[in-house]
């Protein structure tokens, strides 16, 4: 094990030239949606030539990049946050009294080889401000200013919701970036899917989560650090603990390991304006020590508008790219809510054409803003040649959708789960028609949907009932905000459609 770089503690922010550290490699973590790990690591893959490794933790993924990678590590669409490992222990074996474990773990600190992870964090840091800079001289209006119409309440309520819904464990969201050049606030919430608020509800005595900053205010260094800028680092400890054997709580691991660090590098302990984020994430006898190379999830793109399910733009790709389109494809969400999916699905395939729908005129208009900020951004974007993207938005019933039979390559929707959307009594009937009008404008054959549902015995008696029409290719568990929700592949048959309806 490489020793810690005392000096490294003292560099400040833009030490690390972008020069000085090309050579260097990192070991990138990133969370993903739970069940597209494999998707995710073919992205990784795709874009930047790395292969990656799931972690047993569901959820994560590990490949390596050089440091040159780091913008388009930052680019992948399929990871919500991002880190740079210190250090991995694959069998780490924790001493039976809590005493002991966390002496260990406070020990542990200063054998860590910190030097090039920090040159990283530092490295990323740069960038952000690049990022920070262009935006400055291109302030984008916010969600409010770009709505079509005069729903300023409508705007609170979505926000409100969102925000009731924002996942604890999530902790480093509203946090301002650490040099305080951002003119734009980021949306400080995005409301997850349904389910997610059940998540948050979901206490276990096996997996819990805290951040811990600790001990009292320290100095700089001096010496070393004396052609830098002499800035006193602030900094918090997040501890992800997953297990049932372990003789101490996230909180305590957290703590005594900040303690640690402060010591180590004479930082200062700051829970909510911290320039760095040190995670401990403990999974049975995995532990993994990183340091967090994202302020927010980086599923925060895309909506300004929130309803109550709004999906995450990084389970929308996953779900999108299942169904693996193709240029000119004709991509539908009849059931598109805010837009996630075909706004994702737009941004991501342009040359395909994306029309979207609903039957809630609120969720219409809430899709159209979305629309609206998207493009927007587009024509502040210096680099995007064309302001327009290839989405349309109707309100639709999808029981009696206005589109030609078999003139739609691919559907990828989210269904009502039944829970804040509908009824689960509710969908014994809709998703038999769902699945019957999805089937008439799919083209027979080559067509295929994509959805997902958490009511999966509703959707399997459904599908047994069409299967004439849709085969199941393929079934994605996923961890919906603590549900266990299922994403279907489904292809169509060759079978005809029935033409059961009269439109007059
Ligand atoms: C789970 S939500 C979709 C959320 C969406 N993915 C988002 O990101 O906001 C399901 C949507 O189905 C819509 N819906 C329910 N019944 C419908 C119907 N008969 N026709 C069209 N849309 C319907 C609801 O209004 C709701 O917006």
């Amino acid at each position: 094990m490489a020793e810690a770089g005392g000096d490294a503690g003292s560099l400040g922010p833009g030490a690390a030239a972008a020069g000085e550290c090309a050579e260097l490699a990192a070991v990138i973590g990133a969370t993903v949606p739970t069940g597209f790990e494999v998707m995710a690591a073919e992205e990784v893959q795709e874009k930047l030539g790395s292969a990656s490794r799931i972690s047993r933790d569901r959820g994560k993924i590990y490949f390596e990049v050089p440091a040159r990678g780091l913008p388009q590590v930052h680019r992948l669409r399929s990871v919500d946050n991002l880190f740079v490992v210190v250090q991995e222990f694959k069998d780490y074996q924790f001493k039976e009294t809590k005493e002991d474990a966390l002496k260990d773990l406070e020990d542990l600190v200063k054998k860590l080889p910190w030097t090039d992870p920090l040159k990283i964090w530092e490295l990323n840091n740069s960038l952000k401000k690049k990022k920070t800079k262009r935006k400055k001289h291109n302030p984008q209006s916010t969600a409010g200013k770009e709505k079509l119409n005069n729903d300023g309440e409508e705007k609170g309520a979505d926000q409100k919701d969102a925000k009731k819904e924002e996942d604890s464990a999530q902790d480093t969201a509203g946090v301002e970036p650490a040099d305080g050049q951002d003119t734009e606030k980021t949306p400080e919430v995005a409301s997850q899917n349904e389910e997610e608020e059940e998540d948050n509800n979901e206490q276990s005595d096996a997996k819990d989560e805290l951040q811990a900053g600790a001990g009292t205010e320290t100095k700089a260094p001096d010496g070393r650090a004396s052609d830098r800028e002499a800035k006193v680092l602030k900094f918090r400890v997040t501890c992800n603990r997953a297990g049932d054997k372990h003789s101490f709580t996230s909180n305590e691991a957290a703590r005594d390991f900040g303690g640690a660090v402060q010591e180590h590098f004479q930082w200062k302990a700051d829970m909510t304006n911290f320039d760095v984020e040190v995670l401990l994430n403990i999974h049975n006898n995995e532990v993994v020590v990183g340091i967090a190379l994202t302020e927010e999830s980086l599923h925060r793109r895309n909506i300004t508008h929130f309803g109550p399910t709004t999906l995450r733009s990084t389970l929308a790709y996953g779900m999108l790219r299942l169904c693996d389109p193709q240029p000119t494809d004709i991509i539908v969400d009849p059931m598109c809510g805010t837009g996630a999916i075909p706004i994702e699905g737009a941004t991501e395939w342009p040359s395909c054409y994306h029309i979207a729908g609903d039957n809630n005129p609120q969720a219409v208009k809430r899709a159209a803003n979305n629309i609206c900020s998207l493009l927007k951004k587009n024509e502040n974007k210096e680099s995007t040649a064309s302001p327009g993207i290839p989405l349309d938005i109707i309100q639709w019933d999808i029981c009696n959708l206005p589109l030609r039979t078999g003139s739609v390559d691919i559907i990828v929707s989210d269904m009502p789960f039944g829970k804040r959307i509908g009824s689960k009594k509710k969908n014994w009937d809709l998703y038999p028609a769902c699945l019957l009008e999805m089937g008439r404008i799919c083209t027979p054959g080559t067509g295929r949907a994509v959805l997902l549902t958490q009511d999966k015995k509703c959707f399997a008696k459904a599908l047994s009932r069409l299967g004439h029409i849709w085969r199941r290719a393929q079934t994605v568990w996923v961890n919906v905000g603590g549900l266990h929700a299922a994403v279907y592949l489904l292809r169509r048959t060759w079978e005809r459609a029935e033409e059961k309806r009269s439109f007059w």
